[in-house]
């Protein structure tokens, strides 16, 4: 099925000068790139981003991840793909959530680690985990005029 997903390059990667690496892997999947801008997180837009996990005891430090600052206040890559299976290819080259388990030569695998203080998992991208999530991940990313038609 072609669908739409929202990838965020996480400030773990860009602090570590991995964009290049990962939009590479990711342009090896054949998919088409329809959006992409870089974007310094806001506490707002990261706690409506993760409002799933809200709960959860690791909660506080993913969100002082994803808005940068355990990494020197970097911003995040975010990028909409559109293909065929768009959503399980990528979830798939991102690998397990514990980077110590994914897959070696997932992006997980391969630049993952977990932070020696918060034991935040530092899983260096996000992607959308179905076409729901998609839909709602990439309205609160992008606006309708940024995403190539
Ligand atoms: O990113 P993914 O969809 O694979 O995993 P998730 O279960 O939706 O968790 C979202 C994010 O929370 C992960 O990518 C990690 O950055 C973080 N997390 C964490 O720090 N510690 C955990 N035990 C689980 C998730
Ligand atoms: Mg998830």
């Amino acid at each position: 099925m072609n669908e739409k997903t929202l990838v965020l390059i996480k400030p773990d990667a860009v602090a570590k000068g991995l964009t290049g690496n990962i939009i590479s892997d990711l342009d090896n999947l054949g998919l088409k790139m329809i959006g992409l801008k870089l974007v310094k997180v806001t506490d707002e837009l990261a706690k409506a981003h993760y409002l799933e996990h809200k709960e959860r005891p690791f909660f506080n430090d993913l969100i002082l991840h994803i808005t940068g600052k355990l990494h020197n206040n970097a911003p995040v890559i975010a990028i909409v793909y559109e293909g065929e299976s768009a959503i399980e290819k990528i979830r798939k080259l991102a690998g397990s959530t514990n980077p110590e388990k994914a897959e070696l030569k997932s992006l997980r695998g391969k630049y993952g680690r977990i932070h020696s203080e918060t034991k935040c998992l530092e899983t260096v991208i996000h992607s959308s985990d179905s076409a729901e999530s998609a839909k709602r991940e990439i309205a609160l990313w992008f606006a309708q005029d940024e995403l190539i038609k």
